[in-house]
């Protein structure tokens, strides 16, 4: 069985035929693709604005600038994230403020929010960890009740839903996602930011390319400090013939979801991965717990020796050397801990087939009941 990585894009001829006819287009940036890429991102959100970048990173970091997050400012997150989430707010200057973790979704545990909110507070950022929406309504409702801003990382949900509602619908300030190889969808790299505020709209225009515009002359003025986080119109037109695809590979997602909790659900030493209600998971990863945590390292090695390209999500962004060595050294969030130590992620993407699985699924029994 050749090599499993754990994650993948799915690349067809349609998608190669879309770029290389932009190849050969005059536009190479910031021409027609990005702008349809956009309206077609906006609508599938059921959002007013999409602002295409080129990362999920440039795009947290460019919301971020957009509500004015600097030095003094407060952001409650989550500590099972990808250090993005939280460079990006120390990169404004800004402290991130870790909550506790829920054991059953693995998201920011909402009843753990409101102890930590400061008067320096500026935003909660929600990640939609492992493609599964957190609980929006009550982090929403407590944001309103403070005056705090919500930005949505769903750089692993786009399709995913909450309430019957996409990602990016759900009245958020500004929603987050990447087009990494392994996410969704893909564009090589790139990500984007919906939302319905024009004013944040116009700042994430302005801030994506230099903080430069035209004035009344036409001529280009700096008016603020940008950066050049331009999404290519060759990314883009891979991006629009993903987009068609999405719902499908959600559906593919789904199905090898089902798969393995068929093959895994009779083995007692480890968790398998739920959907809580009102919660519509995208499932971009399929996360198992195992009960025994010192086995954990051991299964890894084993499953990476068999060919099956395991892999973590995620260590506690607090416990990374930079965080420890930057105020977080003790920092000690107890469901965090607890699922850190025995999380183990296996290969979740389209072209898995069902053999694959039963492959996978095998080696894990085997090793299970020899340990
Ligand atoms: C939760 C989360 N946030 C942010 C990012 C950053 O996205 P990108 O790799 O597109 O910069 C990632 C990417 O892995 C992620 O998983």
């Amino acid at each position: 069985m050749p090599y499993i990585p754990y994650g993948k894009q799915t690349i067809d001829t349609q998608d190669i035929k879309t770029v290389e006819a932009t190849l050969k287009s005059d536009w190479l940036t910031q021409g027609p693709k990005i702008q349809a890429f956009e309206k077609a991102l906006a609508n599938y959100c059921r959002a007013k604005y999409a602002v295409a970048v080129s990362s999920g990173t440039a795009a947290l970091h460019l919301a971020y600038l957009a509500t004015g997050l600097a030095h003094g400012d407060e952001v409650i997150t989550t500590p099972n994230t990808f250090v993005a989430t939280t460079n990006m707010v120390l990169a404004c200057g800004a402290k991130p403020v870790f909550a506790d973790i829920r054991l059953d979704t693995y998201n920011l545990d909402e009843t753990k929010i409101e102890t930590l909110i400061t008067p320096r507070t500026k935003m909660i950022v929600p990640v939609h960890f492992a493609g599964q929406p957190a609980e929006m309504s009550t982090i929403l409702r407590l944001a309103k009740k403070h005056q705090l801003l919500v930005i949505e990382d769903a750089c692993h949900a786009l399709g995913a839903e909450y309430q019957n509602k996409k990602i990016g619908a759900l009245g958020s300030d500004m929603t987050i996602f990447s087009f990494h190889p392994v996410k969704p969808i893909t564009t090589g790299e790139g990500g984007a930011i919906v939302t319905n505020n024009r004013k944040y709209y116009a700042q994430l225009l302005l801030l994506r390319s230099h903080g430069i515009k035209k004035d009344r002359r036409g001529f280009n003025v700096m008016t603020a400090l940008g950066y050049n986080y331009r999404l290519t119109d060759i990314q883009s037109s891979l991006g629009l013939s993903q987009l068609k695809k999405l719902d499908r590979f959600l559906t593919k997602r789904r199905q090898i979801v089902g798969w393995y909790q068929a093959e895994l659900k009779q083995i007692s030493n480890i968790i398998l991965p739920i959907e809580v209600s009102p919660a519509k998971s995208g499932w971009h990863l399929y996360v198992i717990r195992v009960k025994k945590a010192k086995l954990r390292n051991q299964l890894f090695t084993y499953l990476k020796n068999h060919g099956i390209g395991v892999n973590f999500h995620y260590p506690a962004v607090y416990r990374h050397p930079y965080y420890r060595q930057s105020g977080y050294k003790n920092v000690h969030l107890i469901n965090e801990e607890t699922y850190q130590s025995s999380c183990l992620t296996l290969p979740c993407y389209v072209q898995l087939t069902k053999a694959n699985i039963q492959y996978i699924s095998n080696c894990l029994k085997h090793f299970l009941l020899n340990h």
